[in-house]
């Protein structure tokens, strides 16, 4: 079976890379997706924590050091049945220059989803080169889509075509930036923009991703849609348009990014 490898990235902090990791395993796996979850935000981990997850014997940093199979290591959720390869809750340092190495040993996959630390220094280049699809989450607002971008860039700069753009957060509100510019800042397609939702951080504290709380809610709704178009084999990036008058803010992004 061939693996597709998934990195969720952020350009700024606290955007919902966790929370999309965590809905996204939970939704594939529910659509009969044989799909993996792996925390590679290996310093400050806490997708497992959104499982209610606390004791972990082997960890990804474990695996990424050498000290144990990736398989070893993985985790069955019971209640969602999530695979999940979890990071030490402690402080424990680990090179990601191994993670090709760890995904090798990981095989019966059709998905594997890798959490990221926020922004688009450190472990982040790693993760991104290891990933065969890259989805940047952003929040509508000025600074999380202007880092957002550069996570974009990033990506490309390493030679990744298949890029997304997720909204999350998203309150519909006309302070926030409205998507045609998200996706001029950002030049790169939005493919799902899930709202502000009361219910997230209600699950959060119940333990289990939304899509399982209150799958009715409507970011469980928009978090299903996203994994309906992951499960798709390979994502097209579409570049986002380029032309037309998109608001009164343009012009100094076209400065700032020098196009
Ligand atoms: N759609 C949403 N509606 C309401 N709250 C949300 C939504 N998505 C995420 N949150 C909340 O935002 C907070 C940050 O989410 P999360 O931890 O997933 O972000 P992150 O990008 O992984 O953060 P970090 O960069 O620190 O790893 C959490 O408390 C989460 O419950
Ligand atoms: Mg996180």
């Amino acid at each position: 079976m061939e693996t597709r490898v998934v990195s969720v990235i952020s350009g700024k902090g606290g955007v919902g890379k966790t929370t999309t990791v965590a809905n996204l395993g939970a939704a594939l796996t529910a659509m009969g997706v044989e799909t993996l979850i792996i925390d590679g935000n290996i310093d400050t981990p806490n997708l497992a924590l959104h499982f209610g997850i606390t004791e972990i014997h082997w960890s990804f940093q474990d695996v990424l050091n050498g000290r144990v199979d990736a398989a070893r290591a993985t985790l069955v959720h019971s209640k969602s049945g999530v695979r999940i390869l979890p990071s030490s809750l402690k402080y424990q340092p680990a090179d990601m220059k191994n993670l090709r190495g760890a995904l090798d040993q990981l095989t019966g996959y059709e998905i594997i989803i890798i959490d990221s630390p926020p922004g688009v220094i450190g472990h982040v280049e790693d993760i991104i080169e290891a990933s065969d699809e890259v989805i940047v989450i952003s929040t509508p607002d000025i600074p999380g889509v202007v880092n957002a971008a550069k996570a974009v860039k990033l990506s490309r700069d390493i030679g990744k075509t298949n890029i997304l753009l997720v909204l999350n957060k998203v309150l519909e509100k006309k302070f926030e930036l409205k998507k045609k510019e998200v996706e001029f800042i950002s030049d790169c397609e939005i493919v799902c923009a899930i709202p502000e939702d009361e219910a997230v951080p209600l699950s959060l504290g119940d333990k289990i991703p939304v899509v399982l709380n209150n799958p009715t809610s409507p970011a469980a709704q928009k978090f299903k849609e996203l994994a309906g178009i992951i499960s798709r084999k390979g994502f097209a990036f579409v570049p986002a348009p380029r032309r037309g008058f998109f608001s009164r803010i343009i012009g100094f992004f076209k400065r700032l990014f020098g196009r």
